[in-house]
């Protein structure tokens, strides 16, 4: 069942996406070469424990820290630790908040320096991928309209999508229903209702589509080693089309 919300629940995920926003911020300012994965997950636990909120990440099926540091190769759920960021690389950060019993959940993948014409091209496509799907977030349109913009939109660049992951319903929990592929063909699944709550998330790689999990049992990463690049937003349909509540 696809939960819909109430205009007072619309306002505590908007709190909570209101503190994850503010988070980035603070990420944003701190992505150079050198910074460590570790010290990105220590800032975003202090933040959103000083907002009154929870990391919603931190133990959630055991998971070690509140966010997901993903470089380069790595398509979702890398750990954070001493690893450093170098000039070059591309980080996907994956975080989440807990406030008064709702969920909001982003991702953002930052350049670190000077990144390759290849690197700043995936981020392009990704984020504009990312874009298409959330207009697709209306009422009376179809579920699969959103994962179709996104493949189409990918694969017209000559990248590939992830299929093994998938965005999802967000609420009084984090992973809901529906599951959102980023692909598959237009006009399938539920119809958007005005109240819904989606978090539309695109993992776009360079090469194969294919991924396999590290020996740490969480980070995902390319088959082929290609590049990778994941966007998240949390959107609510509304009777005035998509609120992006993580902007
Ligand atoms: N943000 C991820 C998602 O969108 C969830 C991360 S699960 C964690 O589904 F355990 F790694 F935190
Ligand atoms: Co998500």
């Amino acid at each position: 069942m696809i939960t819909i919300k109430t205009e007072s629940e619309l306002d505590l995920i908007r709190k909570s996406a209101e503190i994850l926003r503010e988070c980035f911020h603070g990420i944003a300012g701190m992505i150079r070469p050198g910074m460590t994965t570790g010290e990105l997950d220590r800032f975003a636990e202090e933040f959103i424990r000083s907002g009154e909120a929870v990391p919603a990440f931190k133990g959630y099926m055991g998971y070690p820290a509140s966010l997901c540091a993903s470089v380069n190769e790595q398509v979702v759920h890398g750990i954070p630790g001493p690893r450093e960021l170098e000039e070059g690389d591309i980080v996907g950060i994956d975080m989440g908040v807990l406030r008064e019993g709702f969920y909001a959940d982003a991702t953002r993948t930052y350049p670190v320096g000077e990144v390759s014409e290849e690197a700043r091209r995936l981020l392009d496509v990704t984020w504009e991928a990312l874009e298409l799907g959330i207009d697709k977030v209306r009422a009376g349109n179809h579920l699969s309209d959103i994962s179709h913009v996104i493949q189409a939109h990918a694969e017209s660049h000559g990248y590939s999508v992830v299929r093994a992951l998938v965005g999802h319903g967000i609420g009084r929990r984090m992973h809901e229903e529906p599951q959102i592929p980023n692909f598959g063909p237009p006009g399938q699944g539920p119809v958007l209702k005005v109240g819904m709550v989606l978090a539309i998330e695109p993992m776009i790689n360079t090469g194969s589509h294919e991924v396999l999990t590290l020996k740490d049992n969480w980070t995902f990463v390319t088959v082929d080693g290609g590049l990778s690049c994941h966007f998240e937003d949390t959107v609510a349909v509304t009777d005035d089309g998509p609120e992006i509540m993580t902007r």
